[in-house]
């Protein structure tokens, strides 16, 4: 009789289980490259790690092959060998890309090629390169899969073929992905738990910003997120990402409210704005953008239950300013500020942040990182907090007036009064 699936039964080999005190001496750091562009440093935990596979997700046009050419001209110019496979692009279209980005007269290498086994037979020529990119994992296929370019099979078959390649020579491998629509072809997420680390490359197309946000990585956090703006030139830094989200700010109407936010490491200041308005519709229309609409509905009903704010008969508008979504609990008192002060007509005060997690009950819970979230704001120039009850490291900042909130109907009474 044959093993499971009919084959000839394996011998089991007897393992060697070691103690963990038993492995002494230092950990090794995973050995990284640095791009030198410091929110993409910061994205990926300090560099690409080698040997490693990371996948760089995102719309279409966002700015993938732009960001990865400039990392790749900025680690040339320090006498890394880079080689970047194109699958969408000519050889003539990523160099005129190139030039635009100034880094047409670097030593990156290029090679516009679909086919798994071509693209080994280059890279194997290449002399082991530092960091390859792969542009993109969608335009890959392989002869030894036997399903159309673009399905799932071709994509997870071909990626597999790469991260073997980085785990056999010590390459970088970088695996752009488009995010397709649904059913369309295969998009980066049939391969996310193959890779190392998953980075997604965010923005809103009215806007210059992007955002290089961690999902997954197993050498550094998650949760990070590297700032950019888009110019002619290509991706620029944005070392601090609060001015930027601030800047179009109209502090005087009612209905926005400052959400003092976190974003991994980095504290993050934005606006979030509200409009409630009774409505002629039958049933009162919810829209949200930036923000999770389920836990819209959850402030929604918290109000209604608890603070006798009634919203039955009023449509309820919520956006995050400059297109920046916002995944924090955090934001709940920052979101039910700005849904009170547009139903009363009373704009919220200039100089004030908000932030603080609220639970069925209608409690304000704290959250972690005050100090970081209040130090963010003073250096803004807000100089007023709303913040929960019981917050844990409330640093004692020159004439700030942090207030603690025990539960929304206390907020409701702040604001309309
Ligand atoms: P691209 O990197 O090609 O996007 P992706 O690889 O994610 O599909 O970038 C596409 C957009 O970026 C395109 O609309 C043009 C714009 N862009 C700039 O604004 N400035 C630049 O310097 C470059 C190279 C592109
Ligand atoms: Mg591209």
């Amino acid at each position: 009789m044959g093993g499971i699936g009919g084959g000839p039964a394996r011998t089991p080999r007897k393992g060697k289980p070691v103690t963990l005190t038993s492995l002494s001496g230092e950990i090794e750091e995973a050995p990284r490259i640095h791009t030198g562009i410091s929110e993409l440093d910061r994205a990926t935990g300090g560099g690409f790690v080698r040997g490693s596979a990371v996948l760089v997700g995102g719309d279409p046009g966002i700015g993938k092959s732009t960001l990865l050419m400039q990392a790749a001209a900025a680690l040339a110019r320090h006498g890394h060998k880079i080689v970047y496979v194109s699958g969408e692009e000519a050889v003539a279209q990523v160099r005129l890309r190139a030039q635009r980005l100034q880094a047409a007269d670097t030593d990156v290498m290029l090679a516009a090629e679909t086919n798994v086994e071509d693209i080994l037979a280059t890279l194997a020529e290449g002399k082991r390169p530092d960091l390859v990119i792969i542009d993109s994992i969608q335009t890959l296929w392989s002869e030894l899969a036997e399903s159309a370019p673009g399905t799932v099979t071709q994509v997870r078959t071909g990626v597999q073929a790469m991260i073997r390649f980085a785990k056999q020579t010590g390459s970088a491998m970088v695996l752009v992905g488009h995010v397709t629509k649904d059913g369309q072809i295969a998009g980066p997420r049939v391969v996310e738990h193959m890779v190392d680390a998953v980075l997604y490359f965010e923005g809103d197309r009215g806007h210059h910003y992007r955002i290089l946000r961690t999902v997954k990585n197993r050498f550094g956090p998650t949760d990070e997120i590297g700032v950019f703006e888009m110019s002619d030139k290509g991706l620029r830094d944005v070392p601090n990402p609060s001015e930027l989200f601030l800047g179009e700010r109209n502090s005087k109407s009612p209905g926005a409210a400052v959400f003092a936010g976190m974003e991994g490491t980095r504290p993050v200041l934005v606006e979030v704005q509200a409009l409630v308005a009774a409505t002629s519709l039958g049933t009162p229309r919810r829209a949200v953008v930036g923000w999770d609409s389920a836990r819209l509905s959850m402030i929604l009903a918290v109000l209604e239950a608890h603070c006798g704010v009634r919203l039955g008969q009023h449509d309820v508008y919520l956006n995050v300013a400059g297109g920046y979504r916002i995944s924090e609990p955090a934001a709940d008192l920052a979101v039910a500020s700005a849904l009170v002060s547009s139903l009363a007509g009373l704009a919220l005060p200039a100089d004030c942040v908000y932030f603080g997690e609220v639970s069925l009950s209608g409690a304000v819970r704290p959250v972690a990182h005050t100090g970081q979230r209040l130090k963010e704001a003073e250096k803004l120039g807000f100089s007023a907090a709303l913040l929960p009850a019981a917050s844990a490291d409330l640093p004692k900042v020159n004439g700030g007036r942090w207030s603690e909130i025990e539960s929304l109907p206390d907020l409701v009474a702040r604001i309309a009064g």
